[in-house]
């Protein structure tokens, strides 16, 4: 029987609600309307889609929110001064500082800049020792969307085998430690693996939930995948195709036709795991707001 697909768009549209209720009910209750600010160094088209996408959601969802244009040349000292200064702003509830960052600017110190209760990312050292802690604060909004599917499609985690395919800082290894936490949602025995990964497709065939974030097109083969697995696939990888009016696609790691024949549950690509980016990080947003407010 083919598998189920999780229709990451619907969840998305219903955590998206939920914080826009959430937001009026703060407003209501006397506290500032979330504000968003997002740096944006440089011309990148993709960052340039990516922050606008994040303006537009902050704003159906009743915050408000900027963006800090800088040059491509922008030195490191003018990128850390516009942190300083969001920092030290009552009105800016929660910093996002997009990535890349030309390589003149030090991006693991401008993220250290970030006032942790404002670094909606989740990716500053507090942050992340807090989710190493076991204690998160705001988690990195891609794991935390893979969390937030499991748990709204009721896909049990505690003492699940559960193998993430990837390490890095932004994805696979805040994901692996959200999941092995305690707590509800999490408690799984989670494998991280890589590209050091000694046969791969055996270690992910142990897995009940195989997640993959290596941003591999094909990486996930049906051989990989233990029949009935929940599949979640976190890939997003630009592949050239030519029957497309834009001339380009997005493909997650997923062989999905195949993968979808053994899986039990699997999230498509578009439409899985992408929308949740921007729902978690809203989520985020509006608890930086309550916790500049101490109303947490
Ligand atoms: N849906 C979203 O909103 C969203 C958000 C963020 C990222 N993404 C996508 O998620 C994917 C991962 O992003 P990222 O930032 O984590 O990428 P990354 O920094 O390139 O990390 C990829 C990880 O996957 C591992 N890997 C790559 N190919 C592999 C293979 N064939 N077998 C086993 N492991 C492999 C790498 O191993 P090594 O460490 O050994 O190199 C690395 O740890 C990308 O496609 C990205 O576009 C999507």
């Amino acid at each position: 029987m083919a598998a189920r697909i999780i229709d990451g768009t619907a969840i998305a549209a219903a955590v998206r609600a939920e914080v826009a209720e959430g937001v009026a009910a703060h407003i209501v209750a006397g506290g500032r309307k979330p504000h968003l600010s997002v740096v944006l160094v440089g011309e990148d088209p993709a960052s340039q889609v990516y922050v606008r996408m994040k303006g537009r959601a902050s704003e159906d969802a009743g915050m408000t929110s900027d963006t800090v244009l800088l040059p491509a040349t922008a030195s490191h000292e003018e990128v850390l001064g516009h942190v300083r200064r969001l920092n030290a702003d009552p009105a800016v509830s929660g910093i996002l500082v997009q990535m890349p960052l030309p390589p003149q600017v030090d991006a693991h110190a401008v993220m250290a800049e970030i006032d942790p209760r404002k670094d909606v990312d989740g990716l500053t050292p507090a942050n992340l020792g807090l989710l190493v802690q076991g204690t998160p604060f705001h988690a990195p909004a891609t794991p935390a969307g893979v969390v937030e599917i499991l748990k709204r499609e009721g896909i049990e985690t505690q003492g699940a085998r559960i193998v993430v395919v990837g390490r890095s800082v932004l994805v696979g290894r805040p994901l692996a430690l959200l999941l092995s936490n305690r707590g509800a949602h999490a408690n799984a025995t989670v494998t991280m693996a890589h590209t050091g990964t000694r046969d791969l497709a055996a270690v992910c065939r142990e897995a009940e939930i195989l997640i993959s974030a290596a941003g591999a097109p094909g990486a996930i083969t049906a051989d990989m995948v233990r029949p009935g697995a929940v599949v979640i696939d976190v890939g997003t990888t630009r592949v050239a195709d030519a029957t497309r009016k834009a001339g380009h696609r997005l493909s997650g790691d997923v062989d999905f036709d195949a993968v979808r024949e053994v899986a039990g549950a699997i999230t498509p690509v578009p439409g899985g795991v992408g929308p949740m980016t921007i729902a978690m990080l809203l989520v985020n947003v509006a608890r930086a707001a309550r916790a500049l407010e101490d109303r947490l």
